[in-house]
């Protein structure tokens, strides 16, 4: 969905020499020395990453307290979605291996990643989703990449605990976020916030729903600093839906439910590693409820003219709810996971705008218009 490469400021110059040439080469071969590749890994890209660091001034100004609000935009990605830079290496290295076939669990984001990754590999895509609970677009995308769509009358979790067995059982690997390599292409995200900002941010607001991001998110900060590219280490706040909120409740959720179905997870793969990732950076789990995921979600797109999906939208929500909290002058970054093109009926269903019907007239069409 990207149309134009974004150039940002590299806080090194080996990197500032790839990112302003004219053509970006994808995220392995961007950050391939901090990535487990070697020159015997066939790169599987669509040229993912790169994506913009946006400021959102009018969420800014609804934090106050001079408190500088970006958004990482990771739905710019080539399928729409922060899963392309997790997926560019989970399939670059199940190609290496020899895979012919590839399975996820997945609420919609993952499967259309996974189809398009391995497809452009000559795999097999399998992807199994819960029924009834993904978003068209995304389920639009797994079709026609030519992904083997398994269909359960259950949720991510029944599937994600199938799809491990089969994975365990037969010729197919698993591409979750279980899979280690979907972690070390996501962190890329945040070698690139700290690119943009020259730093780390004071926050860091996620969404939360297997909590493979966050953890990646951390691996790349805590790279980073280790290299000496930023000084300091960001406070890491996750936000799950209040009907999906096993980490802020410290349970599993049998019947987990949202309208944010991206996230609509009840036992989460990366428990523990999630449990860590807030311990080691003194962050948070909250939880945002639907009517608060929406109210930012349109936020967004009707004030800073930024298109995400509803779970995205949590980690906005998340800030706005926790704002009070945030030290005066704090730099800010909101991920949005995913774009608002894959969850068209969740606009139109939020929106309460409408369209106007009109006889094609010049006349008729300006008085419309109150002129
Ligand atoms: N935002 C979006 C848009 C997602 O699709 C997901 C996860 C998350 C946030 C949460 O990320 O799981 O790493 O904590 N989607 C998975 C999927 C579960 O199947 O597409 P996480």
């Amino acid at each position: 969905m990207r149309t134009q490469p974004f150039i940002s400021q590299s806080t090194h110059p080996e990197l500032m020499i790839q990112k302003s040439a004219a053509q970006w080469k994808g995220l392995i071969e961007t950050y391939r020395s901090y990535l487990p590749v070697s020159n015997a890994t066939p790169v599987v890209t669509l040229l993912e990453g790169n994506t913009p660091l946006i400021q959102v001034p009018y969420i800014s100004k609804l934090v106050g307290k001079g408190v500088q609000v970006f958004v990482k935009y990771d739905g710019l990605n080539p399928t729409g979605s922060f899963k392309d830079r997790g997926m560019t290496m989970a399939i670059s290295k199940a190609a290496e291996a020899g895979a012919k076939a590839v399975i996820c669990a997945s609420t919609g984001n993952t499967s259309a990643s996974a189809a398009a990754y391995a497809r452009r590999a000559g795999m097999r895509a399998f992807v199994m989703i819960p029924d009834g609970y993904v978003a068209l677009g995304k389920l639009a995308q797994a079709l026609l990449y030519g992904a083997e769509i398994i269909a359960i009358d259950g949720n991510f979790d029944e599937a994600l605990r199938i799809v491990r067995q089969l994975s365990e059982n037969y010729p197919v690997t698993l591409v979750n976020s279980v899979n280690p390599y979907r972690l070390e292409g996501q962190k890329t995200a945040a070698f690139e916030v700290v690119d943009a900002l020259n730093k780390a941010p004071d926050w860091l607001c996620i969404p939360v729903g297997n909590a493979g991001n966050i953890t990646a998110y951390w691996m790349g900060f805590c790279e980073y600093h280790q290299q000496g590219y930023c000084d300091r280490l960001p406070k890491m706040m996750g936000f799950q839906a209040a009907g999906s909120a096993p980490l802020v409740m410290g349970k599993q959720i049998h019947h987990p439910e949202t309208v944010a179905t991206a996230i609509r997870i009840g036992n989460p793969a990366n428990w523990e590693k999630a449990l860590a990732v807030k311990d080691a950076s003194q962050g948070e789990f909250n939880a945002v409820t639907d009517e608060e995921i929406l109210e930012a979600y349109r936020i967004l797109a009707a004030e800073e003219g930024i298109f995400c999906e509803p779970a995205s939208a949590a980690s906005v929500a998340g800030l706005l709810k926790l704002k009070d909290r945030v030290s005066s002058g704090a730099t800010v970054v909101c991920v949005l996971t995913g774009n608002g093109l894959k969850d068209p009926d969740s606009a139109i269903k939020v929106s309460d705008n409408a369209v106007k019907s009109v006889i094609p007239d010049l006349a008729t069409v300006a008085e419309l218009m109150g002129f």
